[in-house]
């Protein structure tokens, strides 16, 4: 029966040749059920082998064990040629290029005006003052009446205010108290009169906080803005204790030859007042477009708490003094970069705050 060895011939040779082509291994499995399975081609062979005489049988046996064996090989040899170049082409899509360097991420840093106040803290801390905050939202009582700053007293005027009208809503109203008395602080000094009532003496605090005032908005006036205020009160303390103070904090703010002067002042709630210059960092004393050529610039208000503030704040004027100061930080920090417009602070332009990333 040379026709069932010639069968297996073919076989042996088209089979593998085919094998060989195959793409996927999903082909190369429909190639393996057609060609080894149960009613596959090398099956159909065999069936026949019953046919053939019986001399013949053995080797014909043995060619299509032969066969079988060779095809199998093939398959096993094009399934791992398909896998590991499946595996080869996924890792080469996976890859990940760690030679490439990493996106650095946008790290935050303080806005110019808080690293200042935070300078004031550590100088003030040094010095023996505590932080002290009172609210932002604060009564007529506490913003003015306490401070000795009654509802018809001209001063008024230095305080342009915003009163609250409604829960949520916040109205302009100048010059008219609010019906409830609520208003947006206008200073920190209020502040002064919450620690007072809070603490015992000797009182040393500090009090930051924003402030609001209805302001005509230009490069020197904004609505909001922030105030870093000071109180002391005690049996033995002057105005001699505030001016040695001052004088020093200053050294530590601008250095030590920063000039310094207080000249005399007004507020409703110190007695004396005064207003603390130093020496212009611009133009150094000479004169210029930034101290307005007077060689000088005002970097707070202060003075003696007023006996009435004292009493309202439960001490007896007889027996204990104070002093108060209150100074602007924006200011001062303008005066620290050479900054020309105070609205760049409340701008959240991007250009100007990360200018002041630097170090922190
Ligand atoms: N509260 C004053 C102002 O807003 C500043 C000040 C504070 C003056 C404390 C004296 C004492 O201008």
């Amino acid at each position: 029966m040379s026709d069932l060895r010639t069968d297996l011939d073919d076989l042996s040779a088209s089979a593998s040749a085919r094998v060989a082509g195959s793409e996927t291994v999903a082909a190369v499995d429909v190639l393996r059920h057609e060609l080894l399975g149960r009613s596959g081609r090398l099956a159909a062979v065999m069936r026949q082998l019953g046919s053939v005489p019986t001399e013949e049988r053995p080797a014909i046996g043995q060619r299509a064990n032969e066969v079988r064996r060779q095809l199998e090989s093939a398959i096993a040899k094009r399934l791992k040629e398909l896998e590991s170049g499946d595996l080869a082409e996924r890792l080469a899509s996976e890859a990940i290029d760690m030679s490439a360097p990493g996106r650095p991420l946008a790290g935050g840093h303080l806005h110019p005006v808080q690293t200042l106040m935070r300078d004031l803290r550590e100088i003030f801390h040094a010095f023996g003052f505590e932080v002290f905050e009172g609210p932002e939202i604060e009564t007529d009582e506490y913003n003015f009446e306490l401070l000795n700053i009654p509802a018809d007293h001209p001063a008024r005027d230095l305080w342009d205010t915003l009163f609250v009208a409604e829960p949520g809503s916040v109205e302009a109203r100048q010059s008219r108290p609010a019906e409830d008395g609520t208003i947006l602080r206008t200073h920190t000094s209020p502040v002064q009169m919450r620690a007072m009532h809070a603490l015992e003496a000797p009182i040393r605090v500090l009090t930051p906080g924003r402030c609001f005032r209805y302001e005509a908005v230009d490069a020197s006036h904004a609505f909001e803005f922030f105030q870093v205020e000071g109180l002391v009160v005690d049996r033995d303390t002057s105005l001699a204790d505030l001016k040695g103070l001052l004088e020093e904090v200053a050294r530590a703010l601008y250095g030590r030859d920063v000039r310094t002067r207080f000249r005399p002042g007004y507020y409703p709630f110190t007695e004396p007042s005064v207003a603390f210059d130093i020496g212009c960092l611009v133009c150094g004393g000479e004169g210029c477009p930034a101290c307005g050529r007077s060689g000088w610039m005002t970097i707070l208000g202060a003075g003696m708490v007023h006996p009435i503030v004292l009493r309202n704040g439960g001490f007896d004027p007889a027996e204990y003094q104070g002093y108060a100061f209150g100074m602007g930080p924006d200011r001062m920090t303008m005066l620290r970069h050479g900054i020309g417009d105070i609205r760049l602070f409340f701008s959240a332009d991007q250009r100007f705050t990360t200018q002041f990333a630097e170090g922190r």
